[in-house]
């Protein structure tokens, strides 16, 4: 800017002074010729460079305050990094805050460790106890005694109501006889024998038990010298009476029954309690399993149920079942009364099957029972046959001749 404005006017005051003196010479106008151009070139030198000048500040100016807006930009980056940071910061201190937290919680390895072990015991416990079951069940399962043929037939008396039921006490070695008339009483006749029940003499009367409460059907069983029955207007009711006393001793619901008969030509019965060489049993049909008859090991002692099978063993068409060695073979028969036979039996422990079991026909004689019991000891089925006391002699084979 400065020499821009100096130079043009120090040359200018160089060469006026010699126009203005005059007496001028063809030499001294081609040399003020000369100046002029070199003047004139001087100034658009010092025009360019101005100009020049002009560029350059304006490209200084330019980028200054380019590096000005960078720079304060970079001040805003910087500020937001420093936000960023101190919200990380306090973000990590929550995280660790929230660890150590987590870390009080949780209960160290060692506990955990006792814990699992202290699981790992209650299985082995649950698995033991499973296993003596099994061994228990297999222990009183020494028999292997399978129903061969329904034999012998010996009508005994035509005593009572046409429905009821008749047994022996099958676990003692006593002689008693059980006489329970009717679909519904709360009184039963105890026999000294099966002799004096066919006598029927005065001298042998039979000794009268009052239950405490009405039985229904003709399911019950006598085992241990306590009797078994299911109580009238209740749906799944078992209770176990003392013999001695006529006192109940207790009670229990069977799930899953009362809701259909047990069989369906017998629809008053609908819990049919059955002993056999292992123990107690409850038979019952299922509508949950098709109406199947569903079987259950009793404790005789606690009532408590020690197992549960489900058979393929229909209700339709049955008229009763009994329980040999831990099989169940169920007796069909018409509603009008007819021949009855085994169709379908249930082995507990699978070495026997319905399908390969021939059909086993009862002594050819018209019959319509209303209960079977059968007695382990004398082998023989204490039969309530339209009102006739019936005994059936039974034989049996080893389950593994076929
Ligand atoms: C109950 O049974 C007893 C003994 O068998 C009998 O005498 C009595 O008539 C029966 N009661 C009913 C209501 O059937
Ligand atoms: C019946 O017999 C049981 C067992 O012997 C006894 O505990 C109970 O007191 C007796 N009850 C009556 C009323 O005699």
């Amino acid at each position: 800017m400065f020499f821009g404005l100096v130079v043009p006017i120090l040359l200018l005051s160089l060469t006026r002074p010699g126009l203005v003196r005059g007496q001028s010479s063809p030499q001294d106008a081609f040399m003020i010729q000369y100046f002029e151009r070199r003047l004139t070139q001087l100034e658009e030198r010092l025009n360019q460079c101005e100009q020049g000048a002009a560029t350059m500040t304006q490209r200084f100016y330019d980028l200054t305050s380019d590096f000005r807006s960078q720079l304060s930009t970079l001040n805003v980056v910087r500020s937001e990094v420093r936000t960023q940071m101190e919200s990380m910061s306090s973000r990590v201190d929550r995280v660790e805050g929230e660890l150590e937290y987590l870390e009080n919680k949780i209960p160290a390895p060692q506990n955990i460790e006792i814990e699992e072990a202290l699981l790992e015991q209650q299985v082995l416990d649950a698995e033991l106890e499973q296993l003596q079951k099994k061994a228990k069940l297999k222990l009183h399962n020494d028999c292997s005694t399978a129903l061969s043929a329904v034999k012998s037939l010996k009508i005994v008396k035509k005593e009572g109501d046409t429905h009821g039921s008749w047994f022996r006490d099958p676990s003692s070695g006593s002689s008693k006889l059980y006489f329970l008339s009717g679909l519904r009483n709360d009184t039963l006749l105890e026999y000294t024998s099966v002799k004096s029940f066919t006598e029927g003499s005065s001298k042998h009367s039979p000794k009268e038990v009052k239950l405490p409460s009405y039985w229904q059907g003709t399911g019950h069983m006598v085992y241990k010298g306590f009797l078994f029955y299911h109580k009238a207007d209740t749906p799944n009711q078992i209770v176990k009476v003392r013999l001695l006393n006529g006192t109940q001793a207790d009670t229990m619901l069977l799930s899953g029954a009362g809701r259909l008969p047990a069989y369906s030509l017998n629809p008053n019965t609908y819990i049919d309690l059955a002993v056999d060489e292992l123990g107690l049993w409850v038979i019952h049909a299922d509508p949950d399993y098709a109406g199947n008859l569903v079987i259950t090991k009793l404790d005789p002692d606690t009532l408590a149920v020690e197992h549960t099978w489900d058979t393929l063993c229909r209700s339709r068409g049955a008229e009763g079942a009994f329980l040999i060695c831990g099989t169940l073979y169920v007796v069909y028969n018409t509603r009008y009364g007819g021949r009855s036979s085994v169709q379908c039996l249930y082995d507990i422990h699978d070495t026997i099957h319905s399908e390969e079991s021939p059909v086993l026909f009862f002594p050819k004689r018209y019959t319509s029972h209303s209960s079977l019991h059968y007695h382990s000891q004398d082998k023989q089925l204490y039969a309530w046959d339209d009102g006739y006391q019936t005994i059936y002699k039974v034989e049996t084979r080893r389950k593994d001749q076929i």
